[in-house]
């Protein structure tokens, strides 16, 4: 049915139900899948009850239960609306099946990867996007080098050398649209060069496999443990990706002597190391681990990005090459794409300059060491026993759930509660080999929803699974 109302054109899948119960399920769905964008006005009763054929009554009471539920919101003089749920999110579909419907919309966050962008440094970045622009030549407005601006190579050479340690020129630096490009780019050239296999840590984020993945490599999965990925087992790759500062999703650091271990397979076999830093400036209980790079910067790839340190929606990232690959990546570079967006580069380049990445970044490990304290605060109190891991840095922890819990199910549990977590299989690149656990993300919900998110996911996980059926669905309000 296409109800024409108000201006607004309502389509309603009602085939086959009862009206009332049809009408409230098509409307919910509408909103639940983002159909209906938060702030649409709905057609009024009277006028929705005449197009429909009902009573204005049956209308009237789906209403009542829609906003009740807080998928709807109603002022007066303003109508009914779709309600803003600030986090409603479709939650990521795990890859081991998922026990929710997709599309699902949760009102608290937890997922790992993800940040709060309210916290976006929109005054500082807009300051120097007005003064990156008014300083750049005209020339910086036609086609460029497809490494990037030379202006943005020169700030990330000298933070990424002083904050991370990075061996790095500018003109080993290719700025791409973030890491995944990064990698999608590095692969490409290695698979031209021969290369058939690369190491991956058995539990990895799946976008960044599939970078890899797409250029025709296969993937050889090393297992982790307490000192990081078993770069011993790698001999069979020409090259792995690692997270050594903080294993994504685990959370160890790379242990000392497993660097030093992977810097000798790679000069003793020619063999590459991709290094993906992606969260490596958060680390909170002492200094950030310097980058593996500096051991080894003839054979380490470094991947850089924004997206955990400013917003994914910049797509900035940046890779410090082995001088010998610089051509050959920033030809890759040149066929995607000729090169990344010259006035975010510009921008980054002088927000980086004048000292705001800096500020920000001591400003935002703050605000996430407090909420990863939260974080194991609220377990002791709301699911004591549940341990929590690699909480030493980042933005995402491992709750490891008691043997014989279900992971999906605790994560159906969760999503019950309005939560948005994800299991550990998710992550898992052959197959989910560790007990039940839980990736949280820390970085994403707002200030004002996250104790509550802590809460209601200690609750859920700690509640028994036959007792979950009969939960009643906690409405977003
Ligand atoms: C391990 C890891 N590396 C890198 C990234 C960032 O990717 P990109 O720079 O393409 O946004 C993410 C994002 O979630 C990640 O989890």
């Amino acid at each position: 049915v296409v109800v024409a109302a108000s201006g607004c054109d309502l389509h309603l899948d009602l085939a086959g139900r009862r009206v009332r119960a049809g009408l409230e399920a098509a409307l919910r769905e509408a909103v639940q899948s983002g159909r209906l964008a938060a702030g649409t006005r709905l057609p009024a009763t009277r006028v929705l009850a005449a197009d429909l054929g009902v009573g204005r009554g049956t209308v009237a009471e789906v209403y009542a239960q829609l906003i009740g539920e807080g998928w709807l919101t109603s002022r007066q003089g303003s109508g009914t609306q779709v309600a803003t749920t600030e986090a409603a999110l479709p939650v990521p579909g795990p890859r081991h099946g998922s026990p929710l419907p997709d599309g699902r919309r949760l009102r608290y966050n937890l997922l790992a990867g993800h940040r709060d962008l309210s916290a976006f440094p929109r005054a500082g970045w807009l300051a120097a996007a007005r003064k990156a622009l008014a300083a750049a030549p005209s020339q910086a407005l036609g086609y460029g080098d497809p490494r990037g601006r030379g202006e943005l190579r020169v700030a990330l050479a000298a933070y990424l050398s002083r904050a991370r340690g990075v061996r790095a020129s500018p003109d080993q630096i290719v700025v791409c649209t973030g890491s995944t490009q990064g990698l999608a780019l590095v692969s490409q050239v290695l698979r031209d060069r021969g290369l058939a296999t690369v190491g991956v840590e058995e539990y990895s984020h799946p976008v960044l496999v599939r970078a890899v993945t797409s250029s025709g490599l296969s993937l050889l999965t090393l297992s982790v443990d307490e000192s990081g990925a078993a770069v011993g087992s790698a001999s069979d790759a020409g090259a792995m990706l690692l997270t050594p500062a903080h294993q994504f999703p685990l959370g160890p650091a790379l242990s000392p002597a497993r660097r030093a271990e992977a810097a000798r397979w790679a000069a003793h076999t020619g063999g590459l190391i991709i290094e993906d830093d992606y969260d490596g400036e958060f680390r909170y209980d002492r200094r950030p681990v310097g980058a593996l790079q500096a051991l080894a910067p003839e054979h380490v790839i470094y991947v850089g990005t924004a997206s955990k340190a400013l917003a994914p929606g910049l797509r900035l990232g940046w890779l410090v090459l082995p001088e010998p690959m610089v051509e050959a990546v920033a030809e890759a570079k040149a066929c995607a794409d000729l090169h990344t967006g010259s006035f975010e580069q510009l921008t980054l380049a002088e927000f980086i300059r004048s000292g705001a990445y800096d500020r920000h970044i001591r400003r935002s490990r703050l605000v996430y060491r407090a909420r990863r304290d939260q974080l194991v605060a609220a377990f002791a109190r709301h699911a004591p026993g549940i341990p929590i891991t690699g909480i030493a840095a980042g933005f995402h922890a491992v709750a490891t759930l008691p043997p014989g819990e279900d992971e999906h199910e605790a994560v159906g549990r969760a999503a019950a509660s309005d939560v948005a977590v994800e299991g550990l299989g998710t992550y898992a690149i052959d197959h989910h080999s560790r007990g039940p656990a839980l990736v949280i993300g820390y970085a994403a919900a707002t200030d004002h929803a996250y104790i509550t998110a802590l809460a209601r996911l200690g609750e859920a996980i700690t509640s028994r699974p036959a007792g979950s059926a009969s939960r009643a669905r906690t409405a977003p309000n």
